[in-house]
C-alpha cells in the first residue's frame, strides 16, 4: 500500500490538537489519508488549526470542535463530530496539562484539579468514549500520552508525574481487559517536545530560579513536534498493542543530534515565559 495513503478511509479523533504535538499528531495522521478531527477548549485556535490544515494543501480531512476532555458529555459530542465523517477507529488521548512547579503541600488547589481533570479524568473520559466504538465494531486503535513521571516520582512536579504514572497503568490495564478483541490499545512517552507546555511554566514564588535552566535542557534533549508525532504512526499501523518509551538510547542519541544541529545555541533555545504564583 502506498505508505502516505495506508490510513485512507479511517477517522481519527486528536485531543488537544489547537497546538503543539496534538497538532502534529493530527497533521501526520491527516498526511496519510486519515479524516481528522481536532479539539480543544479554545474554539478560535481549533478552527485556526483545522484551516491551517487544510490551507497547506495537503489534502487533509480536517474537523474540529471546542471540547473539554474533562468534561464527558464534551468527549461524547466529539465522538458524534468524527462519526459523522465516517468510521472512527483512531483516537489520541494527548490534550494534557503540566500544573505549577512546586512543593505538593503548598500548590494551588485549583492548579492540582485541572492536571487531574485534564490528564486522569481526561483520559479515562476519552478512553471510555472510545471504546464504546470499538468494542462493539471490533476494531480501533486508542493511543494514551505517557510523560515526565510515567516511571518514577518526580518531585516538584507532582500533580503531573504522578498523573502520567497513573495513565501508564491505566493504559496497561485496558490493554489487557481488550485483549482478543480486535481493539488495540496503546501507550507513548514522546520525550521532551519543544512546545508551550515548556516555554509557558508556572512556578510557586521562590521556585522560579530552578526553572530556568529548561531552554538549555530542552536543547539538549527536546524534538520539534513534528519529529516526536512521528511514531504514531508506527502504533496505528502495528497489529498489536504498542508501549514506546524512552531510553537512555534514545536520550543519548537526540543529544548527539541536538548538539550537531546547533541546537543549544542561544538564539535557537525554546524562550522561556515564566508566570509565578504565591503558594497557598
Ligand atoms: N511537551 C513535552 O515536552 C511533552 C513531553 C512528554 C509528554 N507530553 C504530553 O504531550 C501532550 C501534549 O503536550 P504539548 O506539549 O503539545 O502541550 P501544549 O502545547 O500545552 O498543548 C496542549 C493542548 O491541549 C489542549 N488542552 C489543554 N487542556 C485541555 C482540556 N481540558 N481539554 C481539551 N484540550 C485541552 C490545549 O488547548 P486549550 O488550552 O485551548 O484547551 C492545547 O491544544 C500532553 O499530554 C503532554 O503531557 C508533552
Amino acid at each position: 500500500m502506498d505508505e502516505v495513503q495506508r490510513l485512507t478511509g479511517r477517522v481519527a479523533v486528536v485531543t488537544g490538537s489547537s497546538r503543539g504535538l496534538g497538532l502534529a499528531f493530527a497533521r501526520l495522521l491527516g498526511q496519510h489519508g486519515a479524516a481528522v478531527v481536532l479539539s480543544a477548549r479554545t474554539a478560535d485556535d481549533v478552527e485556526r488549526a483545522v484551516d491551517g490544515l487544510r490551507l497547506r494543501s495537503e489534502g487533509i480531512a480536517a474537523h474540529g470542535l471546542a471540547a473539554d476532555v474533562g468534561i464527558l458529555t464534551d468527549v461524547e459530542r466529539l465522538r458524534d463530530e468524527a462519526q459523522q465523517h465516517g468510521t472512527l477507529d483512531i483516537w489520541v488521548n494527548n490534550a494534557g496539562a503540566a500544573g505549577v512547579y512546586g512543593p505538593t503541600a503548598t500548590a494551588p488547589v485549583a492548579d492540582f484539579e485541572r492536571v487531574v481533570r485534564t490528564n486522569v479524568m481526561g483520559t479515562y473520559h476519552g478512553s471510555r468514549v472510545a471504546l464504546g466504538v470499538f468494542l462493539g465494531q471490533g476494531h480501533g486503535d486508542l493511543v494514551n500520552i505517557y510523560g515526565r513521571g510515567d516511571h518514577g516520582p518526580v518531585p516538584l512536579q507532582n500533580a503531573y508525574a504522578s498523573s502520567k504514572a497513573w495513565i501508564r497503568n491505566f493504559t496497561r490495564g485496558l490493554q489487557s481487559e481488550v485483549r482478543d478483541s480486535g481493539v488495540r490499545v496503546h501507550g507513548m512517552n514522546p520525550g521532551l517536545v519543544r512546545t508551550d507546555m515548556l516555554g509557558r511554566v508556572t512556578a510557586q514564588e521562590g521556585f522560579e530560579s530552578r526553572v530556568k535552566a529548561l531552554p538549555f535542557v530542552v536543547g539538549l534533549w527536546g524534538q520539534s513536534p513534528e519529529a516526536a508525532a512521528r511514531p504514531l504512526l508506527r502504533l496505528v499501523t502495528s497489529k498489536r498493542p504498542e508501549f514506546r518509551d524512552l531510553t537512555r538510547r534514545t536520550m543519548l542519541t537526540r543529544a548527539i543530534a541536538n548538539l550537531a544541529g546547533g541546537q543549544l545555541h542561544r538564539k535557537r533555545r525554546l524562550p522561556l515565559d515564566v508566570t509565578v504564583v504565591s503558594p497557598e
